[in-house]
């Protein structure tokens, strides 16, 4: 199973606004479908929407390709554009669209034939390099799970949050493929459920022995001696650790620190931010107040009540045991050792 995957000239992403119930593809043939697809969440997750991007591209080059060449650069520039404003907390994404924009600059010298197999390649790339990294965190993280450990992890960060294994994800996956006796609690994650919906589809299709709670069931559960490690993915981390992931993640590392469970971040380096400094410059995504007025389309709270609902949250560095990434386990001072990643 894999949340993507271009085949002749079409990206066709696993539609995860209609997972578990229906398994349905969405096939994007325009950089504007794919635009839409990461916007409403068809796609998600930091390394999925970077690779989502990346075929975006390719998609625009493929549209544009029988353009005079001022042209084709000028409408590559638009999509790119328009593509990294899709959403605005993943760094995942930004990262891809600069990797297009550089490709584009260190070959301007070449034909738009040239540009648009090698912008095709490049997306190719982003995917195979996700791959290997996401294999790479699983069997680092591996070596922080005990051998009996009972997981809690929050949100999505499976196969379908990126392009390989997973992240936080992919890590109870390769400890659970090692033969090590894990249990997972998986957070529901309110309000989208992708710990609901696609964390629990994902546990159920491996096998993996898991219960799904309710957000509110976490605190009971650590105050209670009753997990051993929690595992998190990451949309953006700052060089000093500051990291931001799913709404509730900040929660969930309170509660680590007050009861001294093992709390680690789960995230490839291209989720590093290695401009920012620290986590109050990160720019939070808020989301419409249906995600939170209403289940399925159907109306739970009154007419005429605000809403507040931000997508992430910051967890401050010092609630952070370690950031588990594809070049090993950094651990604080995390401003000294994230920017060694870069
Ligand atoms: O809003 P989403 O579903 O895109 O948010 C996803 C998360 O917060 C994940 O934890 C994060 O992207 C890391 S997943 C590999």
């Amino acid at each position: 199973m894999i949340a993507l995957e271009y085949k002749q000239g079409e990206l066709h992403m696993i539609d995860q606004r209609k997972l578990p119930q229906v398994f349905e593809m969405f096939i994007c043939k325009t950089w504007k479908e794919v635009d839409f697809a990461i916007q409403d969440m068809v796609v998600r997750g930091a390394p999925a929407i970077g690779a989502a991007a990346a075929y975006g591209a390719a998609l625009a080059a493929r549209e544009y390709e029988q353009e005079p060449k001022a042209v084709f650069l000028s409408k590559m520039e638009e999509s790119l554009a328009a593509l990294n404003e899709s959403r605005p907390t993943a760094v995942n994404l930004m990262w891809a669209v600069k990797r297009m924009r550089n490709l584009l600059d260190r070959h301007q010298q070449e034909n738009v034939e040239q540009l648009v197999e090698r912008i095709e390649a490049e997306a190719h790339a982003v995917v195979a390099a996700d791959q290997a990294i996401n294999i790479a965190m699983g069997n680092y993280g591996n070596t922080v799970i005990p051998e009996k450990a009972t997981i809690l992890t929050h949100c999505n960060t499976g196969a379908l949050a990126t392009v390989g294994i997973g992240t936080a994800l992919g890590v109870v996956r390769q400890a659970f493929r090692s033969g090590k006796d894990i249990f997972v609690y998986a957070d529901e994650t309110r309000p989208r459920l992708q710990g609901g919906r696609l964390t629990a589809w994902e546990l159920v299709q491996e096998g993996i022995p898991a219960n799904l709670i309710a957000d509110s069931v976490a605190a009971t559960l650590i105050r209670d001696g009753k997990i051993d490690v929690i595992l998190v993915g990451a949309d953006r981390i700052a060089t000093n650790g500051d990291t931001a992931n799913k709404i509730g993640t900040f929660m969930l590392s309170v509660l680590a620190k007050t009861y001294n469970v093992p709390f680690y971040v789960v995230a490839p380096t291209t989720t590093i931010d290695f401009d920012m400094v620290g986590g109050n410059e990160i720019v939070i995504e808020e989301r419409s107040s249906e995600e939170v007025t209403h289940i399925d389309g159907h109306r739970t709270a009154p007419e005429g009540i605000g809403v507040y609902n931000p997508a992430f949250d910051v967890t401050p560095h010092e609630n952070i045991t370690g950031i588990i990434t594809e070049k090993g386990i950094v651990r604080a001072p995390f401003n000294e050792q994230i920017p060694k990643l870069k």
